[in-house]
């Protein structure tokens, strides 16, 4: 292992050069009202996971900076959403269903040709390896497209009108106002654009704040956003969230909150705004989801699984499997092939082929996952892998932690890390009453072949989390099913086709079954005096 870590972090020489950084990218654009602005104030550098070998000695990369917007500048941009918005008068709103999906159309043109430098900068900035950051921007891409076809579906099925009890009457979406979105840094373009892009095409106006790692890499979109969109329609802001983000919602004028963060951020935010009661919030929140693994189970898949489920970008996923529950019939030989498994991912540089494990963006995390494995240790558990625990500067080498206890933090805290704590038990009660009492409700995994057993907990977990995988790890795709959970994990429920409900609101414009009023309608429709009243059939 010491080997390992020492020939882990690179000289700037040894890295491929398509790879290389080549200067630090000072950044002092922001996007509001169409315009790229110049930011002279304050920045904050950005820092890489990645250490970097220099002279015998190790340092953590310096990427470059960006701006930290004062709050003044940041309701600068709000205020051209609103704008933009403009009571909902403004030309977005009002537009075409036809007409804003070519302007999306036009922004995923331009987001393509910079797939480069955005995997890039995902690699350098979070340390996401390369084949997950190219599958990150490239299902980003695909969500825009299937959000297209979900909007034509949606548009094509409100084109038509209803009558009910001598009601004619045309349902369509309407958008809701201003959105302010903000993503996490684990995914800082899938997860952020899984909100902007639906608020956007449904035609609210937005401002978007990058998450707090993964903010460089939204520069290389900035001109992508202004050359797509008309003016105050998106505006992208930096800074500190406290700075910024508080006074936008302390502003009141918000309509709809999207945010993937901690429960408790979400609630402070919240709590600012003055007319929470105006406030709609697309939330997606903390997680704790146990994998629990029954006596009678296809091991090797479960074993398969739970490692991909547990450590998959080192864990840091808000659907990462974060407590493993294994019945003591299986326990010993489940931990022998989950830490050969575990031996066999290949700790590196986020460009190396096949490299699994990589170091981790957030300052103080190892010490944090530090903490953990000691109060783990101290109270009765043991790292049970070869090399467990060990760290070097961002590096975290995944802990197994083997026998965890109620006693223990790793219990009860989302670690959003390499640790994996395995907890064994005899009666099935003790991991449904986990369940039960846990804060987190977004999803769990059961690994089992007995169906009688299998069925009995899908009904108690049903009303528990939002998602039972069933010999699987937890995860949130295919994106066009809900992904949402219960108590602090979430609000609302996102997918392809939810995210543009939630972005907007069913508006209804009705009339009585008459003459008149059918000849009126007929007209306004024939003469196309009304955007929202019309049978156009977008192809
Ligand atoms: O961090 C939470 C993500 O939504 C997880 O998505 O399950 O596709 O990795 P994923």
């Amino acid at each position: 292992m010491q080997d390992l870590l020492d020939s882990l972090f690179p000289a700037v020489d040894a890295i491929p050069h398509n790879w290389r950084l080549e200067a630090p990218l000072e950044q002092r654009d922001y996007l509001v009202n169409g315009q790229l602005r110049r930011w002279e104030g304050p920045l904050a550098t950005v820092r890489s996971p990645v250490w970097l070998k220099e002279n015998g000695d190790e340092r953590q990369g310096v990427l470059g900076s960006a701006p930290l917007l004062d709050a003044e500048t940041a309701l600068s941009a709000l205020d051209a959403a609103v704008n933009a918005y403009d009571k909902g008068r403004g030309a977005w709103p009002n537009m075409r269903v036809a007409q804003r999906i070519a302007h999306v159309e036009t922004f995923l043109g331009l987001m393509r040709e910079q797939r480069t430098a955005v995997v890039k900068l995902l690699m350098w900035e979070i340390g996401k390896n390369l084949k997950d950051s190219e599958k990150e921007f490239d299902r980003t891409c695909d969500y825009i497209v299937d959000t297209i076809n979900a909007l034509k579906d949606l548009d094509r099925r409100s084109s038509r009108f209803e009558l009910e009890q001598g009601t004619l009457g045309q349902i369509r979406r309407a958008p809701l106002g201003v959105a302010l979105c903000m993503g996490p840094y684990n995914y800082p373009l899938n997860e952020t654009f899984t909100t902007l892009i639906p608020a956007l095409i449904m035609g609210n106006t937005v401002v978007f704040k990058p998450a707090k790692f993964g903010v460089l890499l939204i520069r290389p979109l900035l001109e992508a956003f202004r050359d797509s969109f008309p003016p105050g329609v998106i505006n992208v802001i930096y800074g500190r969230g406290r700075e910024t983000v508080s006074a936008l919602m302390a502003s009141g004028k918000v309509d709809v909150f999207a945010f993937i963060g901690t429960h408790k951020a979400a609630s402070d935010l919240k709590k600012l705004h003055p007319r929470p009661h105006r406030l709609r919030a697309a939330l997606g929140l903390d997680a704790k989801n146990p994998g629990i693994v029954l006596p009678q189970v296809d091991l090797d898949n479960a074993v398969e699984e739970a490692l991909t489920g547990a450590l998959s970008f080192n864990g840091q996923r808000c659907t990462a499997l974060k407590i493993l529950f294994v019945h003591e019939d299986v326990v010993a030989a489940f931990l022998d092939k989950f830490q050969r498994k575990l031996a066999a991912l290949k700790p590196g540089m986020p460009w190396e082929p096949g490299v699994a494990l990589t170091p981790l963006p957030e300052p103080g995390k190892v010490d944090y996952l530090n903490q953990l494995v000691a109060d783990a240790t101290a109270k009765g558990a043991q790292v049970i892998n070869e090399g467990g625990g060990q760290s070097r500067g961002s590096f975290f080498y995944p802990a197994l932690l083997y026998p965890v206890s109620p006693a223990m933090r790793v219990y009860h805290e989302e670690q959003f890390g390499p640790v994996v704590p395995v907890v064994p038990y005899r009666d099935l009660q003790t991991v449904i009453d986990y369940v039960l009492d846990s804060d987190y409700g977004q999803q769990l995994s059961l690994f089992g072949t007995d169906p009688a057993t299998i069925g009995s907990l899908v009904d108690i977990f049903a009303n528990q989390v939002g998602r039972i995988n069933l010999n699987a790890q937890c995860q949130r795709g295919p994106d066009t099913y809900p992904f949402n959970g219960r108590k602090n994990s979430a609000e609302g429920t996102l997918s392809v086709h939810d995210a543009l409900r939630v972005f907007s609101i069913r508006t209804l414009v009705a009339t009585r079954f008459q003459e008149a009023n059918k000849t009126l309608i007929s007209e306004i429709i024939r003469n196309r005096q009304s955007s929202f009243l019309t049978t156009d059939y977008i192809f």
